[in-house]
């Protein structure tokens, strides 16, 4: 099976699919990565490791539909079975989605569904969470809301602040994303309008 991930920056969840693969446990291959920043360190990590390296910077299209459109083109070219969001810091359009709707997931460091959107160690910071961590999700039209696959749990300590619980969270990250990829690449997840089946169960 193959596997498109899309970046926007350092790329050390790229980094974990790369190594799961080179232990032969991430279930298919890595066939392109693609990010919307040309300076993203991802990139290079992909270029080290014999993988096609694509940048598709948005501030050459004029809208936001547009470097969709662009995308998808360059998405489907390496005709993958799974799209992978790995800090893609991008908001996508309907039309995106619906493409790709069922055989997209993303990484986001909170526990869903609780701090979708940005600042998320911050925001639960602030708020004296004592339970923080990240989840693997089906990407959907709702912004962070498509059902969890995977989700791994930590306890919030009175000494953490944003960088400790970003360091504490992304190690767990490099954990359950390409657990939650092998998954689905062995045909366990399924997406099923607005829920997600592991094994036939329901999530
Ligand atoms: C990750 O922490 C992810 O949860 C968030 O962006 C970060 C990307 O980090 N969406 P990296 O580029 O994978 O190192």
């Amino acid at each position: 099976p193959r596997v498109v991930v899309l970046i926007s920056g350092s790329g050390s969840n790229l980094q974990a699919l790369i190594e799961a693969q080179s232990h032969d446990r991430l279930g298919g291959e890595i066939v392109a990565v693609i990010s919307n920043e040309a300076d993203a360190y991802g990139l290079k990590r992909a270029r080290d490791a014999g993988i096609d390296a694509v940048a598709l910077p948005h501030r050459e299209y004029d809208s936001r539909e547009a470097y969709d459109g662009a995308l998808i083109k360059v998405i489907e070219r390496h005709e993958p079975d799974l799209i992978v969001l790995a800090g893609f810091m991008r908001i996508l359009t309907p039309r995106f989605v619906q493409r790709f709707l069922g055989r997209m997931l993303n990484i986001h460091p909170s526990l869903l569904p609780a701090y979708q959107g940005l600042n998320t160690h911050a925001r639960a910071l602030a708020d004296e969470t004592k339970q923080h961590g990240c989840s693997v999700h089906f990407v959907t039209e709702e912004l962070d809301g498509g059902p969890v696959v995977l989700q791994a749990e930590l306890n919030v300590t009175s000494d953490d602040d944003v960088e400790s619980l970003k360091q504490k969270v992304q190690a767990r990250e490099h954990l359950i994303l390409p657990i939650a990829v092998q998954w689905f690449l062995q045909g366990r997840l399924q997406y099923s309008g607005d829920g997600a089946t592991m094994d036939g169960h329901l999530l």
